[in-house]
């Protein structure tokens, strides 16, 4: 299995779209979009992140295939990471292998990470990666419908 970063293109567009809008993805990221069934939304999104010099944003193959995304997004000093990752291809690695070849195109640090307290499986990703829990805070999250715990991490250099 090769994991690959490359430019976001259009057509990987609607692949991100669905992936998601998987339930189960949805639930488990927690802080998502307000309406992440909304298509206009989500392209004025995409579009306001791919002309942004802040934001460095890749899509992530394997063997060739779109199955995700990954990005830093931020001001200067503040900068975090994100991914996501297709849930037919979780637990294979490919979230770890795409944040570390994400974090060596983008050098700087420190780097920040928020994930929900409950989202195990990030948490992991970003523990395997460098990453250190920092901070605890609360926020609303949409696709939970409430407040809930969440943690911050940070990469030091
Ligand atoms: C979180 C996510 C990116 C993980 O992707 P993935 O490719 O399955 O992750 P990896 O295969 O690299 O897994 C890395 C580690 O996390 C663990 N892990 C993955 N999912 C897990 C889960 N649901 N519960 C517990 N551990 C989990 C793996 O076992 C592995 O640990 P190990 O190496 O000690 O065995 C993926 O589930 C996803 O895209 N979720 C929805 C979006 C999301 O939550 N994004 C992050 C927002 S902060």
């Amino acid at each position: 299995m090769q994991v690959a970063l490359r430019d976001v293109h259009d057509s990987d567009l609607p692949v991100f779209f669905r992936q998601l809008n998987d339930p189960e993805a949805l639930h488990m990221a927690a802080f998502t979009p307000r309406d992440p069934a909304d298509w206009d939304a989500f392209e004025a999104r995409w579009k306001q992140q791919r002309s942004s010099a802040d934001v460095v944003a890749r899509t992530v193959l394997v063997d060739g295939d779109v199955v995700g995304n990954a990005a830093v997004y931020g001001e200067p000093g503040e900068r975090e990471v994100t991914y996501w990752i297709d849930r037919t291809h979780w637990g294979r690695g490919i979230a770890t292998a795409a944040l570390g070849a994400l974090l060596a195109e983008v050098q700087e640090r420190p780097l920040y990470a928020r994930a929900a307290a409950d989202n195990e499986g990030s948490l992991r990703v970003l523990t395997k990666c460098g990453f250190r829990a920092s901070a605890r805070a609360t926020g609303y999250a949409n696709a939970r419908g409430e407040e809930i715990d969440e943690v911050v991490l940070t990469l030091d250099a």
